[in-house]
Order: structure tokens, then sequence, then C-alpha cells
């Protein structure tokens, strides 16, 4: 009976809704069911702290990815959004692969259609494409090789220079490789609606008062708010600059979930999020936070929802994964 609710309600909403006691001991019963089923939680650090607390990995994509490779867990719980869960099952076709809930997607995923893009790519014959991560299983088929903003500059740079390039689908990140590395590239238009929020003038303002802070901010950011960094790095290694740094104060421009794991490897440390434009929560990322402790749970305890794909999908965009997965390990890159 419980059964059949829950896969209704999948069908409904995306998620499992059922009713939990409120006197159980969540983290007991996540701690438990991992054990019993030997499954592992790989979480991103833009989650809700509780699920990085309870979390067998937290990484960024990058991290994550290599973690899903080498895991010898039966079941992979995603606490994370759906490409990157579609990115652990191409990897680990044989694993069950959960995500608390289907409707954890992105936006700069959304912002490339694999329709559209086939077309676009059709104008430019002769090009490769690499495609930042954070797009579908589905695009992945159209790619040549993916990219993390852990690798992107290496993987930009792997390709001769006599070939030109196609970049999908983030523009900003692409835009910030093309100065990086002095390459000329086609962008695709989309973006992250969360690293486009950030206000440069209340930024302006905040290194005004904490004149010692560092700002650092994620390549996903905007090219002006880009220009004023003092380091530009993957959540992994904006974490790791924050470790290393002599500064007490860092202005941080990602999503705020990192905070967490910044504050706890430096707990002497002030860590400031970067305001956004509007009186919003909008610094952080809506689809990362509709994963709950609630949702984890019913998720492991029912396994489901899965992820699903087709064997073709897998066969034809495993390859951009692979060739990125290479690329990173001769360069010595962990995320
Ligand atoms: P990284 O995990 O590569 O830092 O990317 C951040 C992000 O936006 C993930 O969705
Ligand atoms: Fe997508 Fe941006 Fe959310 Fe990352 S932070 S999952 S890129 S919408």
């Amino acid at each position: 009976m419980e059964l059949q609710q829950a896969r209704e309600q999948l069908t409904k909403n995306g998620f499992l809704d059922l009713e939990i006691d409120p006197q159980l001991d969540l983290v007991a019963e996540i701690n438990a069911l991992k054990k019993s089923k030997n499954a592992v939680i790989l979480a991103h650090y833009y989650q809700e702290s509780e699920i990085q607390d309870i979390a067998d990995y937290i990484g960024d994509s990058l991290g994550l990815s290599q973690q899903a490779a080498e895991t010898a867990a039966d079941i992979i719980v995603f606490a994370g959004v759906h490409f990157m869960a579609e990115t652990a099952k191409m990897l680990s076709p044989q694993k069950k692969v959960l995500l608390p809930d289907l409707k954890a997607g992105c936006s700069l995923a959304d912002s490339c259609p694999p329709e559209l893009f086939r077309k676009f790519k059709e104008k430019y014959p002769d090009h490769i494409v690499v495609s930042y991560i954070n797009c579908t299983a589905e695009l992945k088929t159209l790619t040549d090789i993916c990219c993390t903003s852990t690798n992107a500059v290496q993987i930009i740079e792997s390709i001769p220079r006599d070939r030109k390039i196609i970049f999908a689908p983030d523009k900003n990140l692409g835009a910030y490789l093309m100065k990086k590395t002095g390459r000329d590239m086609v962008l695709w238009n989309g973006a992250c609606m969360v690293h486009e929020i950030f206000s440069r003038e209340k930024i302006v303002k905040l290194r005004e008062r904490y004149p010692d802070a560092e700002f650092i901010a994620h390549p996903e950011c905007e090219a002006p708010l880009l220009e004023m960094a003092d380091y530009i790095g993957s959540t992994t290694g904006l974490l790791k600059y924050t470790m290393k740094s002599p500064s007490k104060t860092f202005i941080v421009a990602t999503e705020a979930g990192i905070l967490h794991q910044m504050e706890k490897a430096s707990p002497d440390k002030t860590f400031i999020p970067a305001p956004p434009e509007n009186n919003c929560a909008c610094n952080e990322c809506p689809h990362m936070k509709r994963n709950t402790m609630e949702k984890l749970y019913l998720c492991l305890k029912y396994e489901m929802p899965e992820i699903l794909l087709a064997e073709s999908v897998i066969r034809e965009g495993i390859a951009s994964i692979d060739r990125m997965m290479e690329i990173s390990a001769k360069a010595g890159l962990l995320g």
C-alpha cells in the first residue's frame, strides 16, 4: 500500500512526500539505511548544511564525478541536481543512482535544449564541441569533451590550437576561458541564474567597508564581477584558496552553501556571501535546495526516484565524460 502511494506521489511530484514520524531521528535512520543497503551519499557544496554533514563525500562537479566512477557502493544517492545524477549514472551504469527530487534541475542545463543545439552545431561543422558538465545527458551525446570549472582551462588547452571550438552552455565561463587561454570560441548563450544575480555596486561598497577582505568568485559569474576578483575558481578551488590564504575575511561570490565548509575548515575566518541585486535569497540555488533531509530519507528507504537513461544516451554521451576524466587524471586534478 505504502509502496503504491510512493509510486503515485513520484509520478505527480517528482519526489516522495510520505508522512514521516516527527520523532524519527533522520540522521540515525539515514545512516542505518546507508549501511544496510551499501549506499553512498554524494553531496555538492551547494546542499543544505545538514545534508553536507551526513554525506560520505562532499565536492564540486569534478570531485563528485570522480567519486561516482570509483565507488564500490551498490547505490549512489546524489544530493545535487539532475545533470549531476545523470553523469553519475553514465559513469556507473550498473549501479542504482537515486536523486531525492527529480525536479532539482539547473538553469544552465535548461538554457541549452539539445534540439536547438543540434541545429546550432550544424552551422559550425568543423568545430569541436566542449560542453560544461552542467548540461543534460542528451547534450553530452552532441559533445566531444566535457569540462567542469576545475578542469576547464586544461581541457581547452588540450585541444590543438588550429582546432575551432564551440563552448556550451555557459557564456560567462566561456568568456572567462577565452580570456584565460587566449582562444577564440563560439559561445552558446546560456547562464546560471544564481551566479548572474550578484550586485557589482554592493560588492564595491562591501569592499570599502572591509578593506582587508579578499573578493573571490566562481567563473560562472559575469565578466565585470570577475574583473574585480582576487581569486577565481571552482567551488573546491575557492574552498582551498580560503584555507591557504593568510587573509581573515572573504567576500564569496558563489552559491551560499559553500560557506558551510569554508567556516568548518577555517573557524577563525569570516565569510561574507556576496550580495545579490535584490533583497532576496537569490544567491541560493532553488534547484539544489529542493533536496531536504526528509526527501533524502524517503529516497533511500524506497530507492526512488531513480535516474534511468536510455542505453544509447549512455553509449553516445560517455565518451565526452571519459575524455574529460582522462585529461583531468593526467593533469592530476581532483575536484
Ligand atoms: P562546480 O561544482 O564545478 O564548482 O560548479 C558549480 C555549480 O554551479 C554546480 O552546479
Ligand atoms: Fe545550475 Fe546554477 Fe544551480 Fe549550479 S547553481 S545547479 S549552475 S542553476
